[in-house]
C-alpha cells in the first residue's frame, strides 16, 4: 500500500469519525468506513487486472463517501454528497502532491457518483467512471439483499404478499445484470454479484412456492367428501 493511499485511509476515519450523527450511531460509522474500504479493495482489483492507475483509483474509492463525516440535515443534502466529497477531496489530493489534472478528474468521478452530475465542467475518463462503478459493485453483494429485504418488511408479509414481491425485484435485478460498467472487471465484478443476488432470489422464490397447496392436511378429508351415499340418512 502507498504511503498516500495509506494516509488517506487515516485522514477518511478521521473526517467520518467527527460526524455527529456517527458518533450517536457507531455501527453507521463503521458501515461507512468498511464500505469505503471495500470499494478502495475493490478499485485496486480492477485497476490491477485491467492495467490502470491503482493509486489514483484508490485515493478516489476511498474518498468518494468522505463527506459523511457531515451530518446531512435534508435529502437534498444527501443528493448533494457525491458533489460535496469531491470538495473535500480536491484540497487533500493536491495536498498529497497528485497533480492538478489528476486531482480534478479524480473529484469529477467522485462528484458524479451519486446522481451522474456533478457542479463543475469534467469528463467521464474510465478512471472517473469507475469510482462510481466499484461504489456499485460493493452495493450490490448481500448487505443489499439483506436491507432490501428487512426495510420491506419481507418476513412480516404474507407468504403471496412475499411471492408477489419477488415477482417485481426478480426482473428489476435480472435487468441490472445487463448493465455493462466502465471496464472488463468492473463489468465481470458486478455480473458476479448480480448472479449471486438473482441466486438468492430464485431460492427464495422456490422455497415459498415449492410446496403449493400439497401439504396433507389442506386435502380435503374423506368425511368432508360430498359423495355420501344417500342411503346412509334414510
Ligand atoms: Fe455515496
Ligand atoms: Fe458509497
Amino acid at each position: 500500500m502507498s504511503e498516500r493511499i495509506e494516509k488517506t485511509r487515516k485522514y477518511l476515519r478521521e473526517y467520518l469519525s467527527q460526524s455527529p450523527y456517527f458518533i450517536k450511531n457507531p455501527a453507521q460509522f463503521s458501515y461507512r468506513y468498511q464500505h469505503s474500504l471495500r470499494v478502495a479493495a475493490i478499485g485496486a482489483q480492477i485497476a490491477r487486472a485491467d492495467g490502470l492507475d491503482e493509486e489514483e483509483l484508490v485515493l478516489g474509492c476511498l474518498l468518494h463517501d468522505i463527506s459523511y463525516g457531515r451530518e446531512f440535515l435534508t435529502q437534498e443534502d444527501w443528493l448533494n454528497h457525491g458533489r460535496e466529497s469531491a470538495r473535500i477531496a480536491r484540497p487533500w489530493l493536491l495536498e498529497l502532491g497528485i497533480s492538478p489534472e489528476k486531482t480534478e478528474e479524480i473529484c469529477y468521478g467522485i462528484a458524479i457518483h451519486v446522481d451522474d452530475k456533478a457542479d463543475f465542467p469534467g469528463e467521464k475518463t474510465v478512471l472517473a467512471s469507475l469510482i462510481g462503478d466499484c461504489d456499485d459493485i460493493d452495493r450490490f453483494d448481500i448487505y443489499r439483499v439483506y436491507e432490501l429485504l428487512e426495510v420491506n418488511r419481507f418476513s412480516q408479509k404474507e407468504i403471496a404478499d412475499q411471492i408477489a414481491w419477488l415477482d417485481i425485484i426478480l426482473p428489476a435485478v435480472r435487468e441490472y445484470r445487463g448493465i455493462t460498467l466502465s471496464s472488463p472487471t468492473a463489468t465481470a465484478l458486478w455480473r458476479e454479484r448480480l448472479d449471486f443476488q438473482i441466486a438468492v432470489y430464485e431460492n427464495l422464490y422456490r422455497q415459498l412456492t415449492l410446496p403449493g397447496d400439497e401439504w396433507p392436511d389442506e386435502k380435503p378429508k374423506p368425511e368432508e367428501k360430498e359423495d355420501v351415499p344417500d342411503c346412509a340418512e334414510k
